[in-house]
């Protein structure tokens, strides 16, 4: 959402053969827009090489969408295996179809797919599991989202990590549309909403394409969840460890990609972290 990624490919504009009209491909964009897959899994795995002094195999993706993260996964090392979930087929489709299909034969023998909740008990154990993109910040409830902690915690291997995205900062609870330039298109992140009693806030994101704007392509109905209030349930359902992992700085004040593990963190407009729980 917040993420700005290089970006160097060109958006492909399809023509519908039978309208003549353009259409787009919001995946193609989200991902150009939001996503940095190659980055995030390096990131993932020397994390759980730094905490666990050994190396990881398998990486659950929990809110898959499109599996961009497990698939880059996958091609990061010959021994890895990655598990994707989400509920929604769409996405799920579109990975298969972009993703999926680009690898090897014997990639995607180590790579599975399921269309389920991460709430289930059933789901298979990992080295890793990822909640990426602030995906969890669709549990509103307490007690949800700490149902969903609990599972990921009795789903993770015993050496396992628990890795998760979160936002903040001054400029989160305002009512603004941030604007990113791309070279094919422009990428929208709006904020609405927010509201102080329940921490609740709803966000869109919207694409301009070929001149046309198109509106709430991507809509989250979201609770704003704290970082100490993430531990503390972490810590709740049995994680023995939490660390958090703080951005650099750059010249310009703006973020500069690497994150570090910290202590304290510094206030301003606008920030991303990672929280990681070790079992
Ligand atoms: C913000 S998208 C994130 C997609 C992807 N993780 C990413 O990094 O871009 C949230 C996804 O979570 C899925 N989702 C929401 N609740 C879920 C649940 N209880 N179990 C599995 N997937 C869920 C939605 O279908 C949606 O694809």
């Amino acid at each position: 959402m917040l993420k700005g990624v290089g970006h160097r490919k060109k958006v492909r504009r399809k023509v519908s053969k039978k309208t003549g009209k353009t259409q787009f491909d919001k995946y193609e964009l989200y991902s150009k827009a939001v996503q940095s897959a190659e980055n995030d899994v390096v990131f993932i795995r020397n994390t759980y090489k730094e905490l666990k002094k050994k190396a990881p195999r398998i990486f659950r993706e929990d809110f898959c969408g499109t599996f961009a993260l497990s698939t880059e996964w996958i091609k990061l090392d010959p021994k890895h295996q990655s598990i994707g979930v989400d509920l929604d087929p769409e996405p799920i489709a579109y990975g298969k179809a972009h993703y999926l299909s680009k690898l090897r034969p014997e990639q995607q023998k180590r790579m599975k797919v399921i269309e389920g909740n991460v709430m289930d008990p059933s789901l298979e154990k990992a080295d890793i599991i990822a909640a990426m993109n602030f995906s969890y910040f669709c549990f509103k409830q307490r007690w949800m989202l700490k149902n969903y902690f609990a599972n990921a915690y009795k789903t993770l291997s015993k050496d396992g990590i628990f890795l998760l995205d979160v936002f903040g900062g001054s400029q989160c609870y305002d009512a603004i549309e941030d604007r990113m330039k791309h070279k094919d298109f422009t990428y929208y992140w709006d904020q609405t909403n927010f509201d102080p009693v329940t921490n609740n806030a709803v966000f869109h994101i919207h694409f301009r394409v070929g001149g046309k704007k198109i509106e709430q392509v991507f809509t989250y109905d979201w609770r704003l969840w704290s970082i100490s209030e993430i531990r503390e349930i972490m810590h709740e359902v049995g994680f023995a460890k939490s660390h958090v992992y703080w951005e650099g700085t750059a010249k310009d004040g703006s973020g500069d990609g690497n994150f570090t593990r910290v202590d304290h963190g510094e206030s301003c407009e606008s920030w991303i972290a990672y929280v990681v729980a070790e079992k």
